[in-house]
């Protein structure tokens, strides 16, 4: 047991060590070399090698967000509509798109699967948070002396004229 955990403690030692001499976000180590990494918005083609990489463009809907040995960019995340997503316009090949809530929407779970409508503010209540991508519309009853009679995630109260 003793043994186990003293050989588990040299390996990761002896790789931390071994790392160090690379720079961890533009480099990777390959048979103790220092290879280098291609930029955000690449990836690397096989025909690579340790000093010159070969870095091709991601795609239309892909992405890299770091510098990386991948042979392949990533997929963008597709803001379905069905699930009150805005379609997305400005992808950018070195960025996750983040899928944003058609207005009036937010977001089921903070893993945001889908967005839910706002809370609709009952007549005779107005919206004192008005929702938005991440939270929902808080309601409260009118002030005395005003009204509402919408029902609507974005309601006010009007004062009664005297
Ligand atoms: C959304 O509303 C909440 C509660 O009012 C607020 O804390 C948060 O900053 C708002 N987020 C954005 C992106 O406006």
């Amino acid at each position: 047991m003793h043994l186990l955990i003293m050989t588990g403690m040299i390996m990761i030692m002896g790789k931390t060590a071994a790392q160090s001499h690379c720079d961890p976000i533009t480099q990777y180590e390959k048979a103790g070399q220092c290879c280098r990494m291609c930029s955000p918005g690449t990836s690397m083609s096989a025909q690579s090698t340790c000093l010159e990489p070969q870095c091709t463009e991601c795609g239309e809907k892909e992405y890299q967000d770091k510098y990386n040995s991948e042979r392949q960019c990533h997929r963008q995340p597709y803001c379905d509509p069905n699930k009150n997503f805005q379609s997305s316009t400005q992808e950018s090949k070195k960025k996750r798109t983040t899928c944003l809530c058609e207005l009036g929407f937010h977001c089921s779970s903070e893993a945001c699967l889908t967005c839910v409508p706002h809370t609709a503010c009952t007549p005779g209540h107005w919206a004192q948070s008005t929702g938005n991508h991440t939270h929902d519309t808080v309601c409260q009853k009118c002030p005395e002396g005003s009204f509402s009679t919408s029902n609507s995630w974005n309601s006010v109260c009007t004062k009664w004229t005297e």
